[in-house]
């Protein structure tokens, strides 16, 4: 599904951000990609949402080269694809429902429709009886629970979460990340950057570690070190 091809990044200085990266992320894989700060997960993670451009390599989606994607085309690019980020990026004037909703308002179906996808969304993350709320009348992990009911509400094969755990206690860590694993037994890619060390070694799923912009690691049923 997801290919790296001799991928560097560099910012607007010398410092490599991403240093050749060859990978290859298949269809229906769980994917944690681990490192230091400013390892590069996240620049990694934004090729792949297209909100940076390599400066070498291709990366490949479903066989779309991203690098070469032209402005226009990107919003058909991530209704293909989930994000859920560290800080929920929620809307607060906006209810439970109205912040899944208006991803797919957009799209034409009916308010049944839309209805019956958000219920469907926020009942697989078990905050349908919360639909009603304001996100200031939620945890940070009801809230990122949020996030990802608006990242699976379009029904994507691909979800990538950069560092979705980052704010939250080790219980509700634990909620997120057994709610990512579920959409990943759905069928959905899932690609999660972390330094959750303990949630690694719990999952044990394909671990890519970065280290100053390169690939050092990659390792099936892998632990965190
Ligand atoms: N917009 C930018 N402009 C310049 N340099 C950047 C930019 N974004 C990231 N970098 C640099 O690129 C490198 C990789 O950053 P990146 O954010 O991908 O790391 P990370 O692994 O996600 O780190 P963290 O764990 O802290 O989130 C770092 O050296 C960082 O300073
Ligand atoms: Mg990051």
């Amino acid at each position: 599904m997801i290919q790296f091809r001799g991928v560097t990044k560099r910012y607007d200085n010398d410092h490599y951000a991403l240093k050749n990266v060859n990978l290859d992320i298949l269809s229906g894989e769980f994917v944690f990609i681990v490192g230091a700060s400013g390892a590069g997960k996240s620049t990694l993670m934004k090729l792949l949402y297209s909100e940076e451009k390599p400066s070498g390599g291709t990366v490949t989606i479903g066989g779309i080269n991203v690098a070469n994607l032209s402005n226009d085309r990107i919003p058909n690019l991530r209704r293909c694809m989930g994000i859920v980020f560290q800080d929920y990026k929620l809307l607060q004037n906006y209810t439970v429902f109205d912040n899944v909703a208006y991803v797919i308002r957009t799209l034409g179906i009916s308010s049944k429709e839309i209805n019956a996808r958000v219920s469907g969304a926020l009942k697989i993350v078990g905050l349908y009886e919360k639909k009603h709320a304001k996100p200031s009348e939620l945890s940070g992990g009801e809230q990122q629970r949020v996030g990802i009911a608006r990242a699976i509400v379009n029904g994507p094969p691909l979800l990538i979460a950069d560092e979705p755990t980052g704010n939250l206690d080790p219980k509700n860590s634990m909620e997120i990340m057994q709610i990512l694993d579920q959409i990943n037994q759905r069928g959905i890619t899932v690609i999660v950057s972390t330094h959750d060390n303990a949630m690694v070694d719990y999952f044990r799923k394909r671990v890519i570690t970065l280290d100053n912009g390169e690939v050092v690691r990659d390792i099936q049923a892998g632990t965190y070190e």
